[in-house]
């Protein structure tokens, strides 16, 4: 069971948090320095992670989906999809640098003859690096792999940063830029995530995007889930019209009281996802089922991924608030780690940085 005694947990996070506009230039600047030139016809990179370090991968790709010529995908597994194969790059993200699934898949990309990066803060996978002349991307040490979101998704944007048409280096300096002004307000006592969270109260929140933050609301549920210790779900659009739409649509008594859509609203929106939005909108309305809005302002889509991340950080942190609840400890991860072996938690020293041997591949 979680603890009620929060102690300094919550302030801990929230210093943390505070951190994100920070993280991601030194994260940007570490993958941009420390990768290797990107050779021209690269077309498929994959990203091998799980939980707090996988996220990157999927932040990422929203961004290199849209605006690059890159494959880039996430694979959350021990196993790499057949297809994955030199001259492809394995991107292997591990903050402890101890999780199984991904050295397992890190030495299968080994195998296959695949150039390989490391992003880590040390442990085997550093260790592992170092002795195959992989770079590493060195992350410093100290905290829950979450709370390094803004350096792991600095790193990989810096690493793949040629793959753009234009280098990301202005763009994220400017969206660092804005968040560390709307910081303040955002984590103010009635600053929007408070509101948001003070709304869904003790429902169950399904938090709904459409694709192109479909890695921000999966942000956002497992930022709820390891936070504030309680469930949450996502969906995305439009695919929720053609299955949850119709659990939707019967929602009874039970449902609207137990539980709440959270919809990550951004003008950069597929127009053609509208009609069917509102239509959607109609529906929840008519069956009285509680729908927040999440209002992303920026108009760039990595300045409203970064403010979406903000925003869903905080917002967990305001429902552990609520339910008594000490952000920083998740010890059912920690517990599942031990018991199955392997993958012990990032050695506590602060700030350090594993050995790095500069390597070519
Ligand atoms: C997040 C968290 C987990 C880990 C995951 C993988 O704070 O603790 O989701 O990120 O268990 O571990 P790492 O990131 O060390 O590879």
């Amino acid at each position: 069971m979680p603890s009620r005694a929060v102690g300094l947990g919550p302030a801990r996070m929230l210093a943390l948090m505070a951190e994100l506009p920070t993280q991601l230039k030194n994260g940007f600047r570490e993958g941009t320095e420390q990768t290797p030139p990107l050779p021209p016809g690269l077309r498929q990179v994959t990203v091998a992670g799980m939980g707090g370090s996988a996220i990157a991968g999927d932040l990422v790709t929203s961004l290199t989906s849209a605006e690059t010529e890159l494959d880039l995908q996430v694979v959350r597994s021990y196993e790499l999809p057949r297809p994955i194969r030199a001259p492809g790059w394995l991107v292997a993200i591990s903050y402890s640098g101890n999780t199984q699934e991904t050295l397992h898949a890190y030495a299968e990309a080994g195998r296959r003859g695949m150039p390989r990066l490391a992003i880590t803060s040390g442990g085997e996978l550093g260790e592992r690096a170092a002795r195959d002349g992989v770079p590493i991307l060195a992350v410093p040490s100290g905290g829950p792999p979450r709370a390094w979101v803004g350096f792991l998704l600095g790193t990989l944007l810096g690493a793949l940063d040629a793959a753009f048409p234009r280098s990301n280096e202005a763009r994220l300096k400017e969206a660092a830029q804005e968040l560390s002004a709307r910081w303040p307000e955002l984590a103010e006592e009635g600053g929007l995530p408070a509101r948001l969270a003070a709304a869904v109260g003790a429902r169950l929140p399904t938090i709904c995007a459409e694709p192109s933050l479909a890695g921000l609301a999966r942000r956002w549920k497992t930022q709820v889930e390891e936070n504030a210790k309680r469930g949450a779900t996502f969906e995305i659009l439009p695919e929720m019209f053609h299955n949850a739409v119709v659990g939707w649509d019967r929602a009874g008594v039970l449902d609207r009281s137990s539980r709440a859509l959270l919809f990550l609203d951004w003008s950069g929106s597929l127009p053609q996802i509208r009609p069917r939005r509102e239509y959607l909108m109609g529906l929840l309305q008519e069956r009285k089922v509680p729908v927040v809005h999440v209002p992303l302002a920026s108009l760039d889509h990595l300045g409203a991924i970064l403010e979406g991340i903000a925003v869903g950080d905080l917002f967990s942190l305001a429902l552990a608030r609520q339910d008594g609840i000490d952000p920083m400890p998740t010890e059912a991860i920690d517990r599942m780690k031990a018991a199955t072996g392997g993958g012990a938690p990032a050695a506590p020293s602060k700030r350090s940085r594993p050995a790095r041997k500069r390597a070519t591949r």
